[in-house]
């Protein structure tokens, strides 16, 4: 069933079964993985907060995590500029870091908090993202677990938003061609 938020109509694209199936699968590569370490997660919200919530729910090992907040989305366009709004509360040095993404559009997001990270000289820096548009990337930024890849449309539901709205939703949704 289609849905309206705002002035735009979107149709289901993926469904809450299929990303739960997933998310499963992305947490048992993780447990593997990082068998035997200790590493924090570092969930990027708003977005990410429901994908985080699901996938650490299937993640065996121990492990830290904490929040950060940047934003860079306004209406359906990447905007371009990166402002963070949540800090770091945690010491990187030396420790294994999962970033933890609902989406890598732009990349711009991610490569401005990257950068900030890295002067912390973490032992490993590797990123899950739930989705990932390919032919939208101008940043070089490739994610090392990923969910789903996707075309360059605007979608919503599960943490993504289109202006404040459709975050919610259990399916994703994409938009529908005027
Ligand atoms: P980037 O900095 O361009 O990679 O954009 C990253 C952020 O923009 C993501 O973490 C999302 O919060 C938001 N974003 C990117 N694409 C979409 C979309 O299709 N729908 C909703 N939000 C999006
Ligand atoms: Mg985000």
């Amino acid at each position: 069933m289609q849905i309206t938020l705002h002035d735009k109509v979107f149709e289901p694209y993926i469904k809450e079964g299929a990303i739960q199936n997933r998310i499963t699968t992305l947490a048992e590569q993780l447990s593997d993985d990082y068998k035997g370490r200790l590493p924090v997660f570092i969930s990027m919200l708003n977005g990410a907060f429901w994908f985080t919530a699901d996938l650490l729910k299937s993640y065996t090992g121990t492990c830290e995590i904490s929040f950060v907040k940047f934003k860079s989305y306004h209406g359906l366009q990447s905007s371009g500029e990166v402002a963070q709004h949540i800090g770091l509360d945690v010491d990187l040095n030396g420790r294994d870091i999962i970033i933890v993404e609902d989406i890598i559009d732009t990349g711009k997001t991610l490569h401005v908090f990257l950068e900030l990270i890295e002067k912390q000289r973490p032992a490993s820096v590797k990123i899950v993202t739930l989705l990932f548009k390919p032919s939208a990337v101008k940043y070089p930024i490739k994610p090392d677990y990923l969910g789903f890849e996707i075309p360059n449309d605007f979608i919503v539901g599960y943490g993504l938003d289109y202006n404040g709205l459709g975050r919610n939703l259990n399916d994703i949704y994409v938009i529908k061609p005027e």
